[in-house]
């Protein structure tokens, strides 16, 4: 709201810097942004204005007050928004005479009231545990070979690579028995977690 550019962006585009209240987007189109990435007032903590700006969010001492006008930002940060991207939230949390006040899992609450979902991010041991469930008759040893992270792999995402022994006590296992259960762990994987299969 109260905005200032600082250095160079060359993303060989002009860069647009509007200074708004973020409860009306309404200049911007619905479903057009990739990202966003946003840094409300933790309430009151800084009094950005002073009180001088009505719809500057850090004039309000009151959490449901607060709450609710963070929610109205939510649902317009939601409806420019593409589809299938990611709004980055940055608040802490605060204190109110001797109190804590958990401000971020407040403000959390009300952007996925108005439709946000929560990025998961997944233990490598539900991984391992998948296999272990889909596979387990035959499963000797499950593990991580590889964890990779670079330019392959999508920001956001992992590479694993995971080695599986299969072995059967009483006798010499073929390639039609392991097929079926790779095949089954590989839609588990897709279902469950939504893993590319590389
Ligand atoms: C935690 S600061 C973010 C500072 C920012 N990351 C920066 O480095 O300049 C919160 C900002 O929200 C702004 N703000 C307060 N009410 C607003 C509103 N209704 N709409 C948009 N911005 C608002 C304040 O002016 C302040 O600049």
């Amino acid at each position: 709201m109260i905005g200032s550019v600082i250095g160079n962006v060359d993303i060989g585009k002009a860069v647009i810097v509007h200074v708004a209240d973020a409860r009306d987007l309404s200049f911007l189109k619905d479903d057009s942004f990739d990202l966003i990435i946003t840094h409300p007032p933790y309430m009151d903590i800084i009094k950005y204005s002073e009180g001088k700006i009505p719809a500057d969010l850090s004039n309000i001492s009151s959490l449901p007050k607060f709450c609710d006008e963070i929610e109205k930002v939510a649902k317009e940060l939601f409806r420019v928004l593409k589809p299938d991207r990611y709004c980055a939230i940055l608040i802490g949390d605060t204190r109110k005479g001797r109190h804590f006040v958990p401000l971020a899992f407040n403000v959390m609450q009300r952007f996925l009231k108005v439709g946000f979902i929560l990025k998961e991010d997944i233990p490598v041991k539900d991984i391992l545990g998948l296999f272990k469930q889909e596979a387990l008759a035959l499963l000797q040893s499950v593990r991580i070979a590889d964890y990779y992270k670079g330019k392959q792999i999508p920001a956001g995402y992992r590479g694993l690579t995971v080695s599986c022994f299969y072995r059967s006590s009483e006798r010499t296992l073929t390639e039609a028995e392991i097929s079926p259960v790779d095949a089954l762990v590989r839609e588990m994987l897709l279902q469950k977690f939504g893993a590319k299969i590389r």
